[in-house]
C-alpha cells in the first residue's frame, strides 16, 4: 500500500546536486549545464577524494609485504566485490578491470577469435556503438562472418525478428547494447539470450549507457559476458568486464607468463589504475548512499538480496524514475519545437524504453553549430557521431552528425528548459 501510494508522488534528487562540485560551477553568470554525460558523467567529491588518499596514503604495487602495498590489496578486493555487487555478479572474481570498455572488448575478442574460424558467425547490432562491433569485425581477419541487426529507423528500436532470423547453427557469439549511447533506445537483452542460447551462442552485452539509468543485473540477464565503464556512471576512467568464471577460465588472456592464471588476474593485463578502483569504489557507494535513502519507496521490488545490493538496486530504481520524469517533459518540449527533428523513441508515453538521451537534427543549422551555440551558452552537449557509426550511416546522418543531448540524475527540468529555449531561438 505505502509502496503504490508513493510510487505516484514524483521525485526530486536536486539534492544529491550537492555532491558534485562541478555542478556548482559557472561560465560567467550562468551555472554550466552538463548534458554530456553519455560521453562521461561528473563525480561526486567522494570519488575524487577517494582518488587522492589512495594516491596520498596507499600507493604501491600489489601484493607485498609492506603496508602500502597491503592497504592497496584490500581497496582492489574491496572494488571488485562493488562492481559484483551492482551487477548483482555471482561473486567479484569473475570482475576484471581495464583501461576501458573498449580495450576490455579488443582483449576478449582475441582471445575468443582463436576459437572461431571460417563458417563460424557473430551477430552484431547497427544500434551499437563501435566498441561493441569493431572488436567483432576484426575477427574476419579469421574468416568468421558478421551479420548486422537492423534497426526500425523511424524510433531506432532494434529489429528482433530479423535478428532471429539472422542467428543459426553457425553463430558463435550475439553482440548486443543495452542501451544506445546515440538515441537512448534500452534493447531487451532477455529475448536476445533465449534466441542465442536455442544455438548454443554466447551473448555479449555492451551495459556502458545502461549501467548509469537502469538496474542491470547480470543473473537475471542471463547473458555470458558484460562491460561497462565507471566514468559513465560518476566514476573515474576505468572500464569493467563481467563473464562467467567458466568461461574466463576456460578462455586463453593475452597476458605475460609471470603473472596469475587465477580470476580476476589472469585478465588484468600489467598494473591496473589501482587510484582508479579506489574511485570506483566511491562511485559505487555513492549510489548505494543514494539508495539506502530511497528504501522505503521501493520496498515491493527489492527481493531478498543483501544489503549493499538491496541498497544498489533501490539507487537505479530511483534514478531510473527520476530520469524517466525528465524524458517525458524533455519529449513534450521537443514535440514543441517541429524545426527538430528527434531520432529515437519519441511518445511521453513510452519512456521506460529509453534512457534519457536525446539525437535531435535541424535541417538549416548543423549539429556542430547547435553544439557550439549552446557551449556559448554554458550547455555541454555533444555533436557528430559519438562513435555511435552504423547508426548514424543507417539513419543517412553521417556527414552532419546529430546533436546530442544527454541526462542524468543530476540534471533538472529547469536546465532542460533552458536547452529548448535556447534551441527554439535558434532553429525557429
Ligand atoms: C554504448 C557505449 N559502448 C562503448 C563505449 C566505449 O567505452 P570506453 O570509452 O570505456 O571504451 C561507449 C563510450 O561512449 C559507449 O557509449
Amino acid at each position: 500500500m505505502r509502496g503504490s501510494i508513493l510510487t505516484h508522488a514524483p521525485l526530486d534528487l536536486s539534492g544529491y546536486r550537492a555532491h558534485f562540485p562541478a555542478l556548482q560551477m559557472s561560465i560567467g553568470e550562468r551555472p554550466q549545464i552538463f548534458f554530456d554525460n553519455p560521453g562521461g558523467t561528473q563525480v561526486p567529491q567522494s570519488v575524487a577524494d577517494a582518488m587522492s588518499s589512495y594516491l596520498l596514503t596507499a600507493n604501491a604495487n600489489i601484493h607485498g609485504a609492506f603496508a602500502t602495498s597491503q592497504r592497496t590489496d584490500q581497496i582492489i578486493s574491496q572494488a571488485h566485490t562493488a562492481m559484483a555487487d551492482l551487477l548483482n555478479a555471482p561473486e567479484p572474481g569473475e570482475i576484471i578491470f581495464g583501461q576501458n570498455m573498449t580495450s576490455l572488448t579488443f582483449a576478449l575478442s582475441r582471445s575468443l577469435g582463436r576459437e572461431l574460424g571460417a563458417g563460424d558467425e557473430i551477430v552484431v547490432t547497427r544500434l551499437d556503438h563501435d566498441g561493441n562491433i569493431a572488436p567483432w569485425l576484426q575477427l574476419q581477419e579469421r574468416g568468421v562472418t558478421i551479420r548486422w541487426t537492423d534497426i526500425d529507423s523511424e524510433d531506432c528500436t532494434l529489429d528482433y525478428d530479423h535478428m532471429g532470423s539472422l542467428i543459426g547453427p553457425r553463430t558463435k557469439l550475439v553482440a548486443v547494447g543495452m542501451a544506445s549511447n546515440a538515441v537512448g533506445t534500452i534493447n531487451d537483452i532477455r529475448p536476445v539470450v533465449a534466441m542465442a542460447r536455442s544455438v548454443g551462442a554466447l551473448v555479449f552485452v555492451d551495459a556502458v549507457q545502461a549501467v548509469p539509468h537502469i538496474p542491470v543485473d547480470v543473473q537475471a540477464l542471463g547473458c555470458d559476458f558484460l562491460v561497462c565503464s565507471a566514468y559513465k556512471f560518476f566514476g573515474p576512467h576505468q572500464g569493467i568486464l563481467w563473464g562467467k568464471r567458466a568461461l574466463l577460465e576456460q578462455l586463453h588472456a593475452y597476458k605475460v607468463r609471470p603473472a596469475s592464471d587465477e580470476l580476476p588476474g589472469k585478465w588484468e593485463t600489467g598494473t591496473q589504475s589501482h587510484e582508479g578502483q579506489a574511485g570506483t569504489l566511491a562511485a559505487v557507494t555513492y549510489l548505494q548512499q543514494l539508495g539506502r535513502e530511497q528504501l522505503d519507496r521501493y520496498m515491493d521490488d527489492l527481493g531478498s538480496l543483501s544489503d549493499r545490493r538491496r541498497d544498489l538496486r533501490a539507487a537505479m530504481l530511483t534514478i531510473r524514475e527520476y530520469e524517466q520524469q525528465l524524458s517525458r517533459h524533455m519529449l513534450q518540449r521537443l514535440k514543441q519545437l517541429p524545426s527538430l527533428r528527434l531520432y529515437g523513441i519519441g511518445d511521453p508515453e513510452r519512456v521506460a524504453e529509453r534512457v534519457p538521451t536525446f539525437a535531435v537534427v535541424n535541417q538549416h543549422a548543423n549539429a556542430r553549430k547547435l553544439a557550439q551555440l549552446l557551449a556559448d551558452h554554458g550547455i555541454a552537449t555533444w555533436s557528430g557521431n559519438y562513435y555511435a557509426l552504423a547508426l548514424v550511416e543507417r539513419l543517412g546522418q553521417a556527414e552532419e552528425g546529430m546533436l546530442r543531448i544527454g541526462l542524468a540524475h543530476y540534471n533538472t527540468e529547469e536546465e532542460i528548459d533552458r536547452c529548448c529555449d535556447l534551441l527554439e531561438q535558434a532553429t525557429s
